[in-house]
Order: structure tokens, then sequence, then C-alpha cells
């Protein structure tokens, strides 16, 4: 089985075994092959909005689509998405996801997103949408730190809290996490140190810097 990267990997893990599987704006594929490969989904839908990022996808998936175990589709979200059980919306901008699931005439059961930003708007979108959020956790694959949500059909609700930082990473304050916390905070103390802000800045600098500390 082809190696995939460190990011594709995590998102992978975080899918759960299912029926038919929809890779929404699945550029290479890889996930969806390695859906298939592993058995994780019994079928499999993988689409993109542009047809050439699609043709990358239809070929390395062809003994799939041959054995009529997959389909691949040209569609904006999921627009041309005739049924799934769970979806994937990976390496999308925030808004673009949210468009995504607004738009949508139905959504399946589970959802996998990984925003690239404005996940706090995704995390309310989702509520608003009917899902319930049971893992929320931010990974990094070197110097780059993502967000992964993983919900299903039900209802919730989150705390402020919850909306900024994501649940898991609460819970269990994972390590990626709290190296962004971190990180958050050294760039603070890095513009303070260089002096070329306001006196009011710094203040808010600070006490940014305060209320993120309680994370770390
Ligand atoms: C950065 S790539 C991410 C590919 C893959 N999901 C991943 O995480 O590695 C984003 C892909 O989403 C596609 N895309 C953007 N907007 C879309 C939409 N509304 N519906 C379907 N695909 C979309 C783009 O054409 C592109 O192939």
């Amino acid at each position: 089985m082809a190696e995939i990267s460190y990011r594709l990997t995590e998102i992978f893990n975080a899918i759960p075994t299912c029926e038919v599987f929809a890779d929404i704006g699945c550029d290479h594929g890889y996930i969806t092959q390695k859906m298939l490969q592993t058995g994780k989904c019994k079928k499999a839908i993988f689409s993109d909005i542009s047809a050439k990022c699609l043709q990358k996808a239809s070929e390395l998936l062809k003994d799939y689509v041959e054995k009529n175990l997959a389909k691949g589709v040209v569609s904006n979200g999921f627009e041309k998405i005739e049924f799934c059980t769970c979806a994937l919306i990976a390496g999308m901008g925030g808004e673009e996801i949210i468009e995504v699931l607004k738009k949508a005439k139905s959504l399946p059961y589970s959802l996998v997103l990984q925003p690239m930003k404005n996940c706090e708007k995704v995390r309310k979108t989702l509520i608003e949408l009917g899902y319930k959020i049971l893992k929320d956790y931010t990974f990094n694959e070197g110097k780059r730190f993502y967000d992964l949500i993983f919900c299903e059909k039900g209802e919730d609700s989150l705390t402020q809290e919850e909306i900024e930082f994501g649940r898991t990473n609460l819970t269990e304050k994972t390590l990626p996490f709290v190296n962004k916390i971190k990180l958050k905070i050294n760039q603070y103390k890095k513009v303070i140190a260089e002096e070329k802000i306001t006196n009011e800045t710094k203040e808010k600098m600070l006490l940014e810097i305060e209320r993120l500390e309680k994370y770390v």
C-alpha cells in the first residue's frame, strides 16, 4: 500500500467504518483509495469541483471504478452526490466547507472535516445543522497545525471555549494543542519584546497571554 502523508493518515484514522464513503474535494484521491484498500468502506464516491483534479483520482481509482466499488463525479459540494453515509471534506477553508454543508439537500450521518481556517464558524454550523461533535482536536505535521472534527447526527451544544478551541483539546489537553497555544503565546511575547506597538496593544496582548496560559 502506498505511503500517504502524516496529515492524510491522521484524517484517514478519524474516518469511521462506513457503508458509502464520499470524499468531497478529493483531489488526488488517496483517502478514498485507502478507505477501499482497507475495507473501511463498502463503496466510495470521490468528487471534486474541478474536472482536472478529479481526473487524478479517477486514474488512481480506476480498478475500483471498473469493479463498481467507486464512482467519480465532478460536483460542487454534495450537488451530484446521490447518497452517502459518511463524508470527508478536508483541506478546504472553513467558510467553503460551511457553504458546501448549507447548500446540501441532504447530509450524511457522519462527517469528518479538516478545515484549513475558520474552525470556530464550522463548529457553530455543525451544531445548527444537527450534528453532535464526537471528536475535535488539533494535530500537527511538522510546524503546521490542523484541526480535525468528527461528528454524527445528533443534538449538541458547545460552550464558547469549545467553539474556540475544540472539545477534545480541552478535555485531553493533547500535546499538539498545547504546542499550538505555546506558539501563539511566544508570538505575542516576540511582538511585545520588539517594542514597536502602542501601550494599548501591549496591554491587550498581555491580557491575551494571561488568558491563553491557562491552557498550557
Ligand atoms: C487543497 S485540496 C484538498 C484535497 C484533499 N481533500 C486533501 O485534504 O488533501 C482542495 C480540493 O477541493 C476542491 N474543491 C474546492 N471547492 C470545492 C467544492 N465546492 N466542491 C468540491 N470540491 C471543491 C478543489 O478543487 C481541490 O481539489
